[in-house]
């Protein structure tokens, strides 16, 4: 796999590919990369004749509480499995080439940064904003996918993206699941084999709630009851778990337009993230 590790090589191959007529699609990931990860670039193909996956661990989005230093980073062991898939090129540039010396900026947004996953994790998603605004102007794609298993932070990245007039396209790439349906999370490898067992009730416990909501006029309860059931199947606290609108990821009283269920819920350290669509 072909890695550029600057800024300045990967304009000079984004500028030949440009010149070669061909359309560019990006794939910001921080490495650790599973089933989750290539589904988005296999997605993106269809969109794209040059692939660029970004491999970095952006410290900007963690807080001091959260274990940078433990996120897991096997960039060998990506490349190998980006080998196999239709990726062009793999951009992993160092913090200094990221953040150097005298770097001051800091992308910021009001309201949806600040809800759900923003308030658990405040300045997240500033460190998140901040991140991929610097990844699309290195690279000026022409598209680029983020996860819906991160549905909030593909609702900010579309958000910051019409905010600055950045000309690229933001595809919503699709939720993977492993066979018992929990959703593919780098963080899915540090849970013990019997956390595993329970985190498998995560999806499980969200599906009912999602088809007891059109028939139902407590949205409340239903987010209470779902809370419940979680921590009755063994999951140590819960974040949230919250019926929101689909867009403004704001809490509905009532199912009157298009709405998702989005939920996190811990086992020990560990936060699990995951969200369904409703039907009204
Ligand atoms: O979803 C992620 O892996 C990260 O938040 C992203 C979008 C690559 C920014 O660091």
């Amino acid at each position: 796999m072909n890695i550029v590790r600057t800024i300045a090589e990967l304009r000079d191959q984004v500028a030949l590919w440009r010149a070669d007529g061909h359309s560019i699609g990006l794939v910001p990931t921080m490495g650790a990369l599973h089933k989750g990860h290539l589904s988005l670039v296999d997605e993106i193909s269809a969109n794209a004749s040059k692939i660029i996956v970004s491999i970095f661990v952006n410290p900007t989005q963690f807080a001091e509480n959260e274990d940078l230093d433990a996120y897991p980073r096997q960039e060998a062991n990506d490349c190998k499995k980006l080998e196999a898939s239709a990726a062009s090129l793999v951009f992993a540039p160092s913090e200094n080439e990221m953040y150097g010396t005298g770097h001051k900026t800091r992308v910021t947004l009001d309201g949806i940064s600040e809800i759900l996953e923003g308030a658990s994790r405040p300045g997240h998603f500033d460190g998140v904003a901040t991140i991929v605004s610097k990844l699309l102007l290195q690279c000026m794609p022409d598209i680029a996918i983020f996860g819906e298993k991160d549905y909030q932070q593909l609702a900010v990245i579309r958000q910051i993206v019409r905010d600055l007039n950045i000309p690229v396209k933001i595809l919503g790439g699709t939720l993977v699941r492993e066979d018992d349906g929990l959703a593919y999370s780098s963080r899915n490898a540090y849970l013990n084999p019997l956390e595993r067992k329970i985190a498998g009730h995560f999806n499980l416990i969200l599906a009912k709630l999602v088809e007891a909501a059109p028939a139902s006029n407590d949205l409340r309860a239903l987010e209470d009851q779902a809370t419940n059931e979680l921590l009755k199947a063994g999951f140590t606290s819960v974040d949230y778990v919250q019926i929101v609108d689909k867009t403004s990821l704001r809490t509905l009283a009532a199912l009157s337009g298009p709405a998702r269920v989005v939920a996190v819920a811990r086992l020990g350290a560990i936060r699990l993230l995951d969200n369904m669509e409703i039907q009204s």
